[in-house]
């Protein structure tokens, strides 16, 4: 019997695939659609400001036509029953983590239903369509706001609670995220070095498989639901 203390769960749009939302680098992924150069670097923003708007809103238009699936609820459901901490650590934007009930979150790569203000730093949530003429609800300025989600050239947010936190896991689960991007495709590494039990739930193996101790593949309404069902009846043991 295997209880931990304190679990880590990076996830990332594999998760959200089975809900309807495109993965980035799949066939057919989201960047395989739009050029990332263009529309998720501030220098993008800053050139063209209205193309950048506009791929955020047809992506926050699109979040709210799906719904959570069953891997979102099985995490939410292993935060709630679990004896150990639970903290779900995500790279995804969509929110569909928090509509399955999950609250120990960190969003790493920022939230769609945010706004950020370059003239006075609020963050707000924003559910419309934004341009170049939405009013910051903070200090009332125009021109201001952007999405508040992280894009290629920032840090992503929370780093140092995140480090923290993967020195102290004794079981780190990735799932549906294929690695590809610092500094989450590292966090395997670090819990490793922590000494935790690590393990890649995925649909397939992905390139940074070998760093994992063990690994579970198959949709992740599927394999998620499963793997946690497992660590939950160990728990109650
Ligand atoms: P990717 O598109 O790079 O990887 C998605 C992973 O999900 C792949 O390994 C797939 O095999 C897996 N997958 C696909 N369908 C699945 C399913 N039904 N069940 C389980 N796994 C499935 O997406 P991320 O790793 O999340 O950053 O990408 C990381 C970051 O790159 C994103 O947060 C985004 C992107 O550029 C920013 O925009 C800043």
């Amino acid at each position: 019997m295997t209880v931990y203390r304190n679990v880590v769960i990076l996830t990332g749009a594999g998760i959200s695939a089975e809900s309807g939302l495109d993965t980035f680098r799949d066939k057919g992924g989201i960047w395989e659609k739009y050029d990332l150069m263009e529309l998720a670097t501030p220098e993008a923003f800053a050139q063209n400001p209205d193309l950048v708007h506009e791929f955020y809103n047809l992506r926050r238009a699109g979040v709210k036509k799906v719904d959570p699936n069953a891997a979102h609820y099985a995490l939410a459901r292993l935060e709630e029953k679990y004896s150990g901490e639970i903290t779900v650590v995500t790279q995804n934007v969509d929110g569909l983590h928090e509509r399955a009930g999950s609250k120990n979150m960190l969003h790493m790569h920022g939230e769609l239903n945010k706004v950020r203000c370059g003239a006075c730093g609020a963050v707000r949530f924003w559910s419309d369509d934004l341009s170049r003429a939405s009013v910051c609800p903070c200090c009332g300025q125009a021109k201001h706001l952007r999405p508040h989600i992280v894009w290629f050239g920032e840090v992503p947010f929370h780093m140092d609670e995140i480090d923290g936190l993967l020195q102290q896991c004794d079981l780190f689960i990735s799932i549906g995220t294929s690695g590809s991007v610092y500094p989450a495709a590292g966090f395997v590494q670090i819990a490793t070095e922590y000494g935790a039990e690590t393990v890649e739930l995925n649909l397939v193996p992905s390139d940074g498989k070998n760093l994992f101790a063990t690994g579970c593949y198959g949709r992740a309404t599927e394999v998620v639901p499963d793997y946690i069902a497992e660590l939950v009846r160990q728990d109650e043991m």
